[in-house]
């Protein structure tokens, strides 16, 4: 019989038994769950809700269905429904009476929303520990990388000058800002739904503010119906998932473009890469295809969670179980992803002559020669208009700004001199850059170091 069977006069039909239960995927909460009611029992004890002896029996008892369970030996089934409730029977099975009073003052809505809040905190922790590996492997791979020149892109057109290095750190900083918002969301987490009952709270004296400390929580959530109902920690982390994904997507698109032989930036890694059955010469960047393609799935459960939610009225309702698969499957991916591509990064060969030379394609010096003539005190705005007839005049030339004569220069204006080719040179154009942020060699070093110092600061 169901643990909720008495005022049932039938069996559950086979096909509800399948479709209403979540043990398949709510069993990798076992340790979580465990832990919720340890806590749980001993307050009872405590508060004499229960007697001392029956709450330490159940603690007890607690401990060996976690070895049971950890060594395979008790059985999970979806007869019992759900995580909750297997435990329970589990319990009750080794320990008797006092098993059946572990649920006193305790309803399995707030018992959820704990065991997940507890589940997620340690799974934040996780996926901050990749990104935070990932980092490093940025830093290291920026370190190598600080005087390679290469183009920088807007409208993915040559634009600017920057090393690669300056690239990279682009990804470790929106890499620092996953990690800060992940820290923000387990913060925010960190209060304990535990003692709202059903969904009003109860008449047994409990202290909510002995099991949220015992936890780990900040604090007991100061509203029972809030404390059943509320799910905006899942779609927070949700959110937040799905933004480090989208980083990793552009990451993975501009590593695909790189490979190319459009561009030929780097060569991955034959560890990291896959080939074709047909075409014997390919050599495809399936890693950050897929890391790409992954992310679609990831924003798929941050609408499928917004979406459940959107119509609920407060407080617990089942819709709410779909929550698990959804976090579950969108924690599974991104910590999948991390250490991937982690590993085709910290592999991959870096082609600096190849960058080098499509920087020294598409006037991408063309803003340092307007800014030469704008230092011999033409105004920039006049300055930009003469190069850009400059420029134009190379196309018609078949020239680049660096190859004109100095007479062909001053026939546009008399302020270019010799120097101007120092000026105009990429390797100058880039180094010269020294503004706080900019891609120059001392500022590169600046937020490497910066970045390293991040990551030590953030490990756990
Ligand atoms: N398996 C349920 C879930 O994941 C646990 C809570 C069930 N509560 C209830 N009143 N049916 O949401």
């Amino acid at each position: 019989m169901k643990l909720w069977g008495g005022r049932f006069q039938k069996e559950t039909d086979a096909l509800v038994n399948d479709f209403n239960s979540s043990i398949q995927f709510d069993c990798r909460m076992y340790r979580e769950d465990i832990q919720g009611s340890m806590a749980h029992a001993a307050m009872l004890g405590k508060c004499g809700i229960i007697s001392q002896e029956d709450a330490e029996k159940i603690v007890e008892g607690l401990k060996a269905v976690l070895a049971d369970i950890e060594s395979g030996k008790a059985e999970l089934t979806a007869e019992n429904e759900d995580i909750h409730m297997n435990v329970e029977r589990l319990l009750t099975a080794r320990i008797g009476d006092a098993g059946k009073r572990l649920h006193t003052a305790r309803s399995r809505n707030d018992q959820v929303a704990v065991d997940l809040r507890l589940c997620l905190r340690r799974e934040i922790d996780a996926v901050k520990a990749e990104i935070l590996d990932l980092q490093q492997v940025i830093a290291d791979k920026a370190k190598e990388n600080q005087e390679t020149v290469m183009p920088g892109y807007t409208h993915l057109q040559r634009a600017q000058p920057i090393s690669f290095a300056q690239h990279l750190l682009a990804y470790g900083a929106m890499l620092s800002r996953d990690v800060t918002r992940l820290e923000d969301c387990r913060k925010r987490m960190n209060e304990c739904p535990l003692g709202s009952g059903a969904l009003a709270g109860t008449t047994y004296p409990i202290d909510r503010f002995m099991t949220a400390r015992d936890l780990g929580f900040d604090r007991p959530m100061g509203n029972s119906l809030d404390g059943v109902s509320d799910r905006d920690y899942v779609i927070e982390l949700l959110s937040a998932l799905s933004i480090l994904m989208m980083h990793l997507s552009r990451f993975s698109e501009e590593v695909i473009l790189w490979c190319s032989w459009e561009f030929k930036f780097v060569e991955l890694d034959d560890a990291f890469s896959t080939g074709s059955s047909i075409m014997p010469q390919k050599k495809n960047p399936d890693v950050a295809e897929l890391v790409r393609g992954k992310t679609g799935r990831v924003y798929g459960s941050l609408m499928g969670m917004l979406t459940a939610m959107k119509g609920l009225p407060l407080a617990y309702n089942k819709d709410m179980q779909e929550d698990k698969e959804q976090v579950f499957d969108a924690i599974d991916t991104a910590k999948m992803c991390l250490p991937v591509f982690a590993g085709m990064l910290r592999t991959m060969r870096v082609l600096p002559e190849n960058m080098r030379a499509a920087a020294g394609r598409g006037f991408i010096n063309a803003t340092d020669c307007a800014d030469y003539l704008t230092k011999k005190g033409m105004p920039f705005r006049d300055a930009y208009t003469t190069v850009g007839s400059l420029v134009y005049y190379c196309t018609t030339h078949q020239k680049l700004l660096e190859e004109l004569t100095l007479e062909e220069l001053k026939k546009i204006s008399p302020l270019f001199e010799e120097d101007v080719y120092e000026a105009l040179k990429l390797e100058n154009c880039m180094g010269q850059r020294k503004s706080y942020g900019g891609p120059a060699v001392s500022e590169t070093g600046r937020q490497i170091e910066e970045l390293e110092a991040f990551i030590k600061a953030h490990k756990s």
